[in-house]
């Protein structure tokens, strides 16, 4: 395959600004990034890089507009599609009334299809190119997202729900069935291409001690898989884990008696816990999704980042839709930031779109693949518009500097500022021209 180069503004990151100040940020006033068979051959200066191009390259030159790494969502829910907005209810009652009935459909495999490829446009259109998601407890659920997501040459993780008790007759399963079907479906799909599998019990409420046994031994027996759940979203959850787990230390040691914390697990929410579970969570390499959009829309509780980030706990941003209201990470971005704002932390444009991108691939274990734009990664990136809308326009415009310029794509932006998605290279969705 030929050598295409990307002219424009480029912004990455090779650590997390957080942490390691200015010189994590990479960021080329006009760049280019040269992408080769699908992979970034190089990142730098036009000027520079420009001079080793054959003369016949063609280069796309991105006007009025910003290069970054596609963006990774590391908690949502593929089946919640339908339920995204919904009115009215807070956690427990929302699964009940409007959740679980829309993941009932997904028995039906002609809905599964149907709705994860509407699923993946959203998540291209949005400028999300990786995510760690939920299917339903039909193993159905997932093989036809992993056959929608290997026709668009995506890398994704998803897995089949475990959920064995308090949850309605229509979507249980057993300990032994759960362990079978998870089993077949990691034996089919896990390292096809680049698709990955996550064992996934909904969370500690709908799953026997026996299942989530099953789960830790799952995990055990096919080193690679990802662990992927919900843990300590609100307070009446909470509260009901107490009940439900009566000798376990907290809501963290249910899923760690079960052998479910390290490096591949990813725990969403995590609103509510103390101090040894933030040292547990860095103990054990596992990492937190934080999903700001969902947390206030089902009225949550605000997440502390300051700690997760004292504690150097793995953090991403997620969507959680239907949970979360947008499919958008710069919309989750928007909303991470003001959830800080509250509690005196100050988020800065970096470091949300560092969560967004290589915070986000690290904690998912991917980042020798994907998350930023060094020689050899998987050359998945996005074009964000300058010219987005009119207001953005106006507001880049009056920018003085690359934090203020994005910033306002952060603050203003959604699916209208992506331009264009690449995956591997290739245009997947685009909205505007690159000439
Ligand atoms: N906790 C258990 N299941 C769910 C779910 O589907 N969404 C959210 N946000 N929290 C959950
Ligand atoms: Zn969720």
């Amino acid at each position: 395959m030929a050598l295409t180069a990307h002219r424009g503004e480029i912004l990455h990151f090779l650590d997390d600004p957080g942490i390691a100040g200015q010189e994590a940020v990479v960021h080329f006033p006009d760049g280019l990034l040269l992408v080769e068979d699908g992979l970034v051959a190089d990142a730098g200066p036009f000027d520079v890089l420009g001079g080793t191009l054959p003369p016949d390259a063609d280069i796309l030159h991105h006007r009025d507009a910003l290069l970054v790494p596609g963006l990774v969502d590391t908690h949502i829910h593929y089946p919640q599609c339908d339920v995204i907005a919904a009115y009215g209810t807070r956690l427990l009652d929302w699964l009940e009334t409007h959740t679980f009935p829309a993941e009932r459909q997904f028995e039906d495999i002609a809905h599964a299809e149907s709705t994860a490829s509407f699923f993946l446009e959203e998540l291209l259109r949005n400028g999300t190119t990786t995510a760690l998601v939920f299917g339903t407890v039909h193993p159905q659920s997932v093989s036809a997202f992993f056959t929608a997501a290997r026709e668009r040459n995506l890398r994704m993780i998803c897995g089949k729900v475990l959920m064995d008790r308090n949850a309605p007759a229509y979507l249980r399963d057993t300990p032994s069935t759960g362990y079978r079907d998870s089993k077949s479906l990691i034996e089919s799909w896990h390292g096809v291409d680049r698709l990955g599998y996550a064992v996934t019990p909904r969370f500690a409420p709908t799953s026997s001690p026996e299942q989530l046994d099953m789960a830790g031994r799952l995990l055990a027996e096919h080193p690679g898989v990802h662990l992927h759940t919900h843990l300590a979203e609100s307070a009446e959850e909470c509260r009901w884990v107490s009940e439900l787990f009566p000798d376990a230390a907290g809501y963290l040691d249910v899923y760690e008696r079960h052998g479910l914390l390290g490096r591949r697990s990813v725990f969403a929410h995590g609103i509510h816990l103390d101090d040894g579970e933030w040292r547990r969570l860095a103990e054990t390499g596992s990492g937190i999704a934080h999903c700001p959009l969902s947390n206030l829309f089902i009225g949550s509780g605000l997440f502390d980042y300051r700690t997760a980030r004292e504690n150097r706990v793995h953090t991403g941003l997620g969507t959680d839709v239907g949970g979360g209201d947008s499919f958008s990470l710069l919309r989750v971005i928007n909303e991470a930031y003001k959830v800080q704002q509250l509690q005196d932390c100050n988020l800065s444009p970096f470091e949300s779109l560092y969560l967004a991108t290589l915070g986000g691939a690290r904690m998912l274990d991917l980042h020798p693949h994907i998350g930023n734009f060094e020689p050899g990664k998987e050359a998945d990136f996005i074009v964000l518009d300058y010219r987005a809308t009119p207001l953005i326009d106006r507001r880049i415009r009056g920018s003085a500097s690359l934090m203020e310029r994005l910033f306002v794509l952060q603050m203003l932006g959604d699916d209208r500022a992506v331009r264009e998605t690449r995956i591997l290279g290739e245009t997947t969705h685009g909205r505007g021209q690159t000439l």
